[in-house]
This record gives C-alpha cells, sequence and structure tokens, in this order.
C-alpha cells in the first residue's frame, strides 16, 4: 500500500496513542502462564502484539476480547499445551525471544517462525543462555527462524548480557520461572525493564541491584487487572513532527514513562526541544503521564553508550529530526539497528538519499549534518514500520507530496497511525 503525505503548515492536537507493545508482549505471555485470568486494558493493537496472542492461544490460553479489555486465561506455569501447529511470530523479534524462554522450559516440543524479516534476525543470541540452561533448540544456519524447540527441564544460571537486549534478559529471565533456584542476569548497560516490573506485578519473586536481577523459580503466578499505557516510542514520531514543523504544539495523553524508555524526553529537552510532562501516575509499577510539546529550534548533538541503547526503536526517526537541527546528529555504537526489522543504518541512509539528504554511514552510526532542505521523494519502508512513520513525518517538512510505498507495515506496532497524523497535521507548504 502506499500513502501519500502533504507538506503540514503546523501540527496541533490532545492524542491518546495504542498500548505500549513492549508492556502489552510480556503482560500476555505472563497472564498466559498464571493462574486465574489476566485482564489487560490498552493492550496494543500492533501486528507484533497480535502475534504474541495469536501464540498464546496456540498453546492453550485462551484469549477474549471483552468491553476493549483483552483477558487471558491463565493455565498455570505447568499449563500449557502443545501446540497444534507452528507458531507464527509473524514480524515480531519479540515475541520468538521471549517466547522461547518460556517454549524451552515445557514438557512437548514446539516450532516457531516468522515472517521473511524475521527469519533474517539472529536468535544466537536466546540460544546460547538457553542452552546453558539445559534447553534444545535447532536453528536455520544454527542461528535463524524457524527454532525447532524441545522442551527440557532447565537450571538456573547466573548470565551476563553480551548485547544490551531487553528481549534477551527477558527470554532468560521467563526460562529462569521454570529452574529451580535463582536465575541471575547481569546486564551491562541497562535495557527496558518492563518484564522486571510485570514479573513482579504477577507475584514472581525478583529482585533488581544496580544492573543484577535475581529472579527464584517455579513461583506461583497469579492473573491480574492491568493496564497498559500508550507507547513513548510511537509518541515519539508525533513529537518529532511536532519539533519539525513551526508553530506546532501537540498534547500526548497517557504515555509510558518509564525511566528506561524516558531517555528520549532528557535527550529531545537536552538539544533544545520544550516539553512539559503533566498528570505523572503509577499504573502496575509503570509511570505513565500526558506530555506537551512545542516546536523549538533543535541544536542537535551526540547519541553514543547507553544513550544509544536507550532510544534505539527513536534513532530513525531522530536521525530526521537531525537533518533539520542546527548543528546536525552523530549516532555512535548502533550496531543493534543493522539487525532491527530491516538494517535501520541502510533505511534510513537510502531514504534520506532519496530526498537529498547527505548522510554518512559507518558499521555501526551514522553522521547527519544539520540545516538541510527536505524535498519531497518517494519513500520505500522496506517493510519495516519505524522506517514507515520516520518518513511519513519527514514528508511533512518537504516542499511537495511524498508517497511512501508499503506504507502498512506501520501497522506493526501502530494501525491508524497515518490517520492520525493526517488529524494532527493541517496542510500546507513550508518555507
Ligand atoms: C524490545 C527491545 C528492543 C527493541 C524492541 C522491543 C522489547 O529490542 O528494539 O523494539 O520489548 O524488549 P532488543 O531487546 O533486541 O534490543
Amino acid at each position: 500500500m502506499q500513502e501519500r503525505i502533504s507538506p503540514a503548515r503546523r501540527v496541533s492536537g490532545t492524542l491518546r496513542l495504542p498500548g505500549d507493545k513492549s508492556i502489552s508482549h510480556r503482560y500476555a505471555m505472563l497472564a498466559a502462564i498464571a493462574e486465574g485470568d489476566t485482564h489487560i486494558r490498552n493492550y496494543s493493537i500492533g501486528a507484533d502484539c497480535q502475534s504474541t496472542l495469536g501464540a498464546v492461544s496456540a498453546l492453550g490460553a485462551a484469549v477474549e476480547r471483552r468491553d476493549g479489555e483483552v483477558v487471558i486465561q491463565g493455565r498455570g506455569l505447568e499449563g500449557l499445551e502443545a501446540p497444534r501447529a507452528d507458531i507464527d511470530a509473524g514480524n515480531s523479534g519479540s515475541t520468538i525471544r521471549m517466547l522461547s524462554g518460556i517454549l524451552a522450559a515445557q514438557n512437548f516440543s514446539s516450532r516457531i517462525h516468522g515472517d521473511e524479516s524475521l527469519s533474517r534476525r539472529p536468535m544466537d543470541r536466546i540460544m546460547r543462555p538457553l542452552s546453558e540452561m539445559g534447553a534444545r533448540i535447532a536453528a536455520r544456519d544454527g542461528r535463524f527462524p524457524p527454532l525447532a524447540i524441545t522442551g527440557a527441564r532447565l537450571k538456573p544460571i547466573e548470565y551476563t548480557l553480551p548485547v544490551p537486549s531487553a528481549q534477551v534478559k527477558s527470554c532468560v529471565l521467563f526460562a529462569g520461572l521454570y529452574a529451580d533456584g535463582a536465575t541471575v542476569v547481569h546486564e551491562p548497560i541497562r535495557s527496558r525493564d518492563h518484564t522486571e516490573i510485570a514479573l513482579r506485578e504477577f507475584g514472581a519473586d525478583i529482585a533488581v541491584e544496580r544492573r543484577k536481577i535475581t529472579l527464584r523459580g517455579r513461583p506461583r503466578l497469579a492473573g491480574r487487572n492491568l493496564t497498559v499505557p500508550s507507547d513513548l516510542s510511537s509518541a515519539a514520531f508525533f513529537m518529532v513532527a511536532a519539533l519539525l514543523i513551526p508553530d506546532s504544539e501537540l498534547v500526548i495523553q497517557g504515555v509510558g514513562l518509564n525511566p528506561t524508555r524516558s531517555t528520549l524526553l532528557d535527550f529531545l529537552m537536552s538539544i533544545g526541544a520544550s516539553i512539559k510532562v503533566l498528570n505523572v501516575a503509577q499504573v502496575n509499577g509503570e509511570l505513565a503521564g500526558d506530555i506537551r510539546i512545542s516546536s523549538a529550534p533543535i541544536r542537535g548533538g551526540v547519541i553514543e553508550k547507553e544513550t544509544t541503547a536507550a532510544l534505539i526503536d527513536e534513532i530513525p526517526v531522530l536521525a530526521v529530526l537531525g537533518a533539520a537541527s542546527e548543528n546536525g546528529l552523530i549516532i555512535r555504537d548502533a550496531g543493534e539497528l543493522r539487525v532491527k526489522e530491516t538494517d535501520r543504518i541502510a533505511t534510513v541512509v537510502e531514504n534520506f538519499r532519496r530526498m537529498g539528504i547527505a548522510a554518512e554511514a559507518s558499521p555501526d552510526g551514522l553522521r547527519v549534518p544539520g540545516r538541510q532542505r527536505f524535498r519531497a521523494a518517494a519513500f520505500d519502508s522496506f517493510g519495516d514500520h519505524r522506517i514507515a512513520m520516520a518518513f511519513a513525518v519527514a514528508a511533512l517538512r518537504s516542499d511537495g507530496e511524498s508517497t511512501i510505498d508499503n506504507a502498512d507495515s506501520a501497522s506493526v506496532s501502530f494501525p491508524g497511525f497515518f490517520s492520525i497524523l493526517r488529524q494532527v497535521s493541517a496542510s500546507g507548504s513550508v518555507q
């Protein structure tokens, strides 16, 4: 599907966005192995999180949609059933990587696969710790989906994450639920901690001390009533839109503000954005609040080290902002971008090229000079939701109508993105 985007004169309005993708996956997986029903409000409507619902229901945890909630009938830690067919994770790295931790501990075998993009993404990062725990997993070429998982009795391990990855951390912790004794994960670079918070919410015995997480195996998890905050990574596209177009102001309500994710706000403020956070509250252990953002001159800067890990999903749209900033943006330590839904360094540079924007890629980074002119272009998402949305935002500042091919990939995390973008952007030409 192709979308056409006209330049915006102004971006304004009050928005409420779909539920957080990361939190939704975790709630669904834990609900499936908890005892009793879990009710989830504002569960992500993105295709990735529907893949997780499909997976847990294939494992015997009934899923129903009732009055705007997702209700999952928990089967208890030992109650999942062998799936009748291969599990389809679709485009979702979180589904295949995190669920594998649970599948590895079952008393049945299973196979899990995904779409073309997921089939190119490395799984050895979860296979290594899981096999240390005693799991038996076979993968295409030893590291790519599909995975064939033979359930086994797992033992606890102490594991230091070699890459900063919340998916790997979560996979090991989910497997650790089934191991007798304490599973310990050390993370040299902090990654999002939704799993730790969700495990505590469901009643697991988990302790976090600086960068060391200790989880006791074989807890009784109890079904819960949960509300998912809106996705800050989805909000990022609108925030950048408001920063790119003069005289803009947006209020985005009920957004997740977990400190392992809200580095985005700190970074944007550090380069000149004007952001106010209002009505902060805690919901099921997660912070959420309203964000008010208005356009302001953006200086540009450097994203590196821990900041890169904390902003990894936002980098494509931040790169777009960088091209409009005064001094440009330098991104370092971002090798992980090369193994996302697409090689995001390559797909960002290619779309930049199409709009006449100069950028210099390195194996693990990107340099985007500032003060560049945005030309209307024919963009491609290359099947990557965040690339589709990042360049839709770039198109708002361009000098004519742009098109985005394969724009429907946005629905992986954010169905309805394009219609909300149209609602908030009054079209008109930008000088
Ligand atoms: C996610 C973790 C990140 C992120 C992805 C979601 C999660 O991936 O890019 O969109 O929900 O844990 P990695 O764990 O591979 O860094």
